[in-house]
């Protein structure tokens, strides 16, 4: 699909379908709202006959709309303007996206001039716009044989804006379609099955990465380099698995030799099984879906090369499957860790904790300047939070402020959790110096969170829980590339000074 700008009047742009977002009580008068002039009429008495509801999203096809060059319109509700906000722009567009690609339609147009206001500028109503179509658009279809799904057959879709945003709308545009680029690029690896996505093909993933980029470097530790350097932690959690362990580095040197790098961790479970502590069988499917933290700090290296951020980020992707077995680590082992922390390790099903530490400690080398990491780590998360929000943990206020900014900016919603020092006293063990798990089940998340922070000490750090968000479940589901959104524009802002 190729998206394009045009300043043309939307009613002379040829195509097969010119799309026009409308509110429920459009005016042309209205300040907010600038209809394309030969077909403000039109519209407004379509408004006026009260065809648009208060839905956001709300699909209507006109034709015969001999005002315009496009060969159909689909108006797409916005609900009452007063009531507008950027997450219902957002539906509207995947509404409005979807109802198109259902079509075979090969050349489309957006009207978007004019609707820029408080809860969206232009250039986001282009970056929203170019996310839409790219997320509808998304399939995955490398197993299947048989072409059941029909793919899109729009080649092009321009967006109509004012000549006076054309700048900060390709800026926009060129974001966007980086960013969906990454999008895909994680999805597509967390949707592949585990039998294909095991540790080993994560790093060759990233090692396929290193090789299109000149910026990007990778490094893959193999199990005998962990051994060496005593990353028992992630070890231990992989050895009950045919597949080995693979520890794997993915650098990208936008920035001066001298900058200190932002590091990104991420939780790289191909599959989670729990392990000895095993898990029930209802959904356990979706634990292919353990690797998204790894997946998504492998997309921001690949989407922060092709924006050629003046940034060093080092993305580490600590990657295991954890499968019961005769080797497998068992309730009551301990383990010493990287950071000669000792742990007991009471339930092998939380073992992303396990693996992220020695992640964590790894990064000490680097001396970034700040710590993120990313991981499906928690029920406990999706029962705080749900399935629209990730939580964060951070106890540095100004990285809490730049990441909620970054949420925003992004409208990929993720909320502060707290870290409480005292939940430490939950993780003693009689026998090490940490145990793995609490000898209750209350504030779950909160509890892995104060787990990593042992690992994080004098480091900037933050910890995203992303176990309700990086995937959907049920008749639709699959990886929905988040937080990738929220962490390249936390890059982004970071790369030019805003934090
Ligand atoms: N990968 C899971 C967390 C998870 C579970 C994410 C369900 C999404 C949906 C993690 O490794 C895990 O099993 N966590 C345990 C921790 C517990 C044993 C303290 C959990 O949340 O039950
Ligand atoms: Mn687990
Ligand atoms: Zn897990």
């Amino acid at each position: 699909m190729n998206f394009t700008l045009s300043t043309d009047a939307p009613q002379q742009i040829k195509a097969d379908c010119l799309i026009i977002p409308l509110f429920k009580d459009a005016q042309p008068k209205d300040p907010q709202v600038k209809l394309p002039a030969k077909i403000a009429k039109i519209l407004t008495d379509y408004v006026q006959l009260g065809n648009i509801n208060d839905d956001c999203g709300q699909i209507n096809w006109l034709f015969d709309v001999k005002e315009c060059q496009a060969s159909r319109l689909l108006v797409v509700g916005l609900g009452p303007i007063a009531e507008f906000t950027a997450e219902k722009a957002v539906c509207a567009l995947q509404a409005a996206a979807s109802a198109l690609l259902q079509k075979q339609y090969s050349g489309a147009a957006l009207a978007l001039e004019g609707l820029a206001c408080k809860a969206l500028d232009e250039a986001q109503w282009v970056q929203q716009a170019a996310l839409a179509f790219k997320e509808k658009a998304y399939q995955f279809n490398t197993f299947k044989t048989k072409t059941a799904a029909k793919k899109p057959t729009l080649k092009s879709i321009s967006f109509c804006i004012d000549k006076a945003h054309v700048k900060s709308g390709q800026k926009a545009l060129d974001y966007a379609l980086a960013l969906a680029e990454g999008m895909s690029f994680v999805k597509d690896l967390a949707n592949t099955p585990a039998n294909h996505c095991t540790p080993s093909a994560i790093a060759q993933k990233a090692q396929e990465m290193g090789k299109k980029h000149p910026k990007i470097t990778t490094t893959i530790l193999s199990v005998a380099d962990m051994k060496k350097l005593g990353m028992n932690a992630i070890l231990a959690v992989g050895q009950g698995s045919r597949h080995e362990p693979k520890f794997v580095i993915a650098e990208y040197k936008g920035g001066n030799k001298s900058q200190a790098p932002i590091a990104l961790v991420g939780k790289g479970i191909t599959f989670d099984t729990g392990g000895i502590s095993l898990k029930p069988p209802a959904t356990m499917d979706e634990m292919k879906y353990d690797m998204c933290g790894a997946a998504t700090v492998l997309g921001a290296i690949q989407v922060a090369a092709s924006l050629n951020l003046p940034i060093n980020i080092v993305a580490l992707a600590a990657c295991a499957e954890n499968m019961p077995g005769g080797n497998a680590i068992k309730p009551g082992d301990i383990i010493t860790t990287l950071s000669g922390q000792t742990v007991e390790i009471l339930n092998t099903d939380a073992e992303g904790r396990l693996v992220l530490c020695d992640a964590l400690s790894y990064c000490a080398r680097y001396k970034p300047e700040v710590i993120l990491d990313f991981a499906t780590l928690t029920g406990a998360m999706v029962v705080a939070l749900g399935t629209h929000t990730s939580g964060f943990f951070t106890d540095d206020e100004a990285l809490a402020i730049a990441l909620n900014q970054a949420a925003k900016n992004s409208l990929d919603s993720a909320w502060r959790m707290p870290l409480i020092a005292s939940f430490k006293d939950d993780l003693k063990s009689n026998f090490a110096d940490l145990a793995n798990i609490a000898p209750h089940r209350w504030g779950g998340a909160i509890e892995a969170a104060v787990f990593l922070a042992q690992f994080t000490e004098g480091y900037r750090w933050a910890h995203f829980d992303i176990a309700g968000t990086a995937w959907t479940m049920g008749a639709n589901k699959g990886a929905t590339a988040r937080p990738l959104p929220l962490l390249m524009d936390y890059l982004y802002q970071h790369a030019y000074g805003q934090s």
